[in-house]
């Protein structure tokens, strides 16, 4: 959470910063600030509560001729959005200033013994904490970088920080402590940026250095030293960035989100890729670390998530079990990982984090390493914090997802989840050939079905008009289809603001059914699959009690025909792969209410793309 950027060159800082946090508010957008340091070495902070627009706004006012900043756009966690909790924050002296991104643990007690000290905070944050520190350990010779390795030192948790001083009025000093979101470091001609995910760099630099945990950076515009955090110079690996502009872009699209949602064929055909090979039905995971007899021992699966990534998790336990025929449990990251668990080398994780920088996520991976379950991690920035503690890490190559709520990365984790099933089964042989060839073929039909699917989206713009000024909505679903309902509840509450629950369609009867009047709307998911008789007696249930239902039906079948006044029609596939294509409707419906109640689609309220605090 939290989006920073840092930049020294010979160019206009100020517009290069904001141009930046632009890019870097799906991290965060309850405020934004930035601190340059102008051709005399001044320091100049400006702050602005909303989004970058309104600081670009109070920028121009002031005309700083810098070539030096640092900026940041906040997800509040300690003292609400305002422009003085807003980030840089600064010291007593205002010559240090600092943005960051974390939580700081201790940060009560070091306020405390800093404030006893005669130290004057200003803001309600953790962060403050970090300039006073410095200001506090610079001795006599101001030598900022033992105070900034003793600060990095003392504060607890999980931080990543940027520091500029007027007394080195060419260089950004950086740290990295645990995962609280990545830091890229990006090369360019004579100007470096430093940030906290990929898009803000894009236009700038294609060399990058990623900063792990434990690490200094020292950044000039020609060089950057890099030192461990007891200050011990360490050399680093640049790679190349072969991402461009066009791929953060909306294009044609008004929203992000819906950009998304169309990129949907092409990036499951990326994420099948050359894994499949169509040929002779076999499925191959490049460099896969586990020998076929280690699989054969797995004795248990364990998938864990949060969010859109759980219940990609939930879809998967099915296929683990009735395709790789092994027993698999499911568990939210953040319950995961405060279990007492008995765990050996013959279990396997597979985690999703489609940013890899869930906290909750990796914590949850990092507490059970010495127990040596084996480790798979699926991501879609597979160079992020959940790969350093996986033994192999799938690239579920969505493409970067600006959008906050996911779309394109909840398909392609289903589809690498799937891919991932299917080649532990032939190694279990747990699925006869004849039955591997039919669920390919099945596969390789989905792009086009899916491509198809979008094509129609007359009928979510009816079901939106109609429905959204209804404030409470629920979802049935059953199998595979029950997570699909739970996603399609979470994509409603999280970017239009109703209400929202999904449930097991066979739970209805134990409490929700409560609910149920002509002011419910219900999303009955009932393709046509082998939950179909289940599902029609729910929906009859619903219809008795004059519940308002909105079907989700298998095109070209009559057993729906009277039963809903509002059915929207899904292609047939398998029953195995019906939650994939299930995904877009529960997508446009969400996407089209929030459309009507005009919404911020992309940066829905108090949320952030990456949750990077617990
Ligand atoms: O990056 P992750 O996949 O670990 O993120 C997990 C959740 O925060 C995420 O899926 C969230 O629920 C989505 N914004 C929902 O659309």
């Amino acid at each position: 959470m939290c989006g920073i950027i840092g930049y020294v060159g010979n160019n206009y800082a100020p517009e290069i910063l904001t141009n930046s946090l632009k890019k870097l508010e799906y991290r965060g957008y309850d405020s934004t600030g930035v601190a340059l340091l102008d051709t005399n070495a001044k320091l100049t902070i400006q702050k602005s509560s909303g989004t970058v627009n309104n600081l670009k706004k109070n920028l121009e006012k002031y005309d700083v001729d810098s070539k030096i900043g640092i900026g940041h756009t906040r997800w509040a966690t300690h003292g609400e959005p305002n422009n003085i909790n807003a980030h840089p924050h600064t010291d007593c002296t205002k010559k240090i200033s600092i943005v960051h991104n974390g939580i700081i643990e201790n940060h009560q007690e070091i306020r405390n013994s800093l404030e006893k000290l005669g130290h004057k905070f200003l803001s309600q944050t953790d962060s403050e904490c970090i300039s006073h520190l410095i200001e506090n350990y610079l001795d006599n010779n101001d030598d900022i970088e033992k105070a900034i390795i003793k600060t990095a030192n003392k504060i607890k948790g999980a931080n990543v920080v940027l520091v500029i001083s007027n007394k080195h009025p060419n260089k950004i000093f950086c740290f990295r402590i645990g995962s609280a979101g990545g830091l890229i470091i990006a090369h360019g001609n004579d100007e470096m940026l430093v940030s906290s995910d990929i898009p803000a760099i894009i236009p700038y630099a294609s060399n990058i250095t990623y900063l792990s945990s434990n690490e200094i950076a020292i950044i000039s515009s020609k060089k950057v030293e890099y030192k461990n955090i007891d200050g011990i110079s360490i050399s680093k690996k640049t790679t190349t960035l072969e991402l461009n502009e066009e791929s953060i872009s909306k294009g044609e699209f008004k929203h992000f989100m819906l950009k998304e949602i169309h990129d949907q064929p092409q990036s499951m055909t990326d994420a099948i890729g050359s894994r499949v090979s169509f040929i002779d039905n076999k499925i191959k995971f490049e460099k896969f670390p586990f020998t076929d007899d280690e699989i054969k021992q797995f004795s248990k699966i364990i998938l864990i998530g949060m969010g859109t990534s759980l219940h990609a998790c939930m879809v998967a336990k099915s296929w683990f079990e009735s395709i790789t025929k092994i027993p698999t449990e499911v568990d939210n990251s953040s319950e995961f990982r405060y279990r007492d668990l008995i765990l050996n080398e013959n279990h396997l994780i597979i985690s999703i984090s489609q940013s890899g920088e869930t906290a909750d996520t990796i914590a949850a991976m990092e507490k059970f390493r010495p127990l040596n379950p084996k480790q798979i991690t699926l991501s879609n920035s597979p160079k992020a914090q959940t790969s350093q503690i996986a033994d192999y890490t799938i690239d579920i190559r969505a493409g970067i997802e600006i959008g906050v709520a996911s779309t394109k990365t909840f398909m392609c984790s289903l589809t690498t989840l799937y891919l991932l099933s299917l080649f532990m089964a032939e190694k279990r042989n747990s699925l006869t050939k004849a039955k591997m060839n039919a669920k390919l073929s099945e596969l390789a039909k989905l792009p086009g079905i899916i491509s198809n699917m979008l094509d129609n989206q007359k009928q979510y713009k009816i079901i939106a008009n109609k429905y959204y000024n209804y404030s409470n909505f629920l979802y049935l679903g059953r199998g595979l289809n029950y997570p699909l309902a739970m996603e399609g509840a979470l994509k409603l509450k999280e970017i239009s603001y109703i209400h929202a629950e999904g449930y097991p369609a066979g739970e209805m009867k134990h409490g929700p059914i409560a609910l149920i009047d002509q002011n419910m709307p219900v999303v009955i998911l009932i393709p046509k699959d082998k939950m179909l008789d289940k599902m029609l007696i729910n929906l009859n249930e619903v219809k008795a009690r004059k519940g308002t239902i909105i079907a989700i039906a298998t095109e070209n079948e009559n057993y729906i025909n009277n039963l809903a006044k509002d059915i929207i029609f899904i292609p047939k596939t398998s029953d195995d792969l019906t939650p994939i294509i299930m995904s877009i409707p529960m997508q446009f419906i969400s996407y089209y209410i929030a459309l009507n109640k005009e919404c911020n689609i992309d940066m829905p309220r108090n949320l952030a793309k990456s949750v990077t605090v617990e």
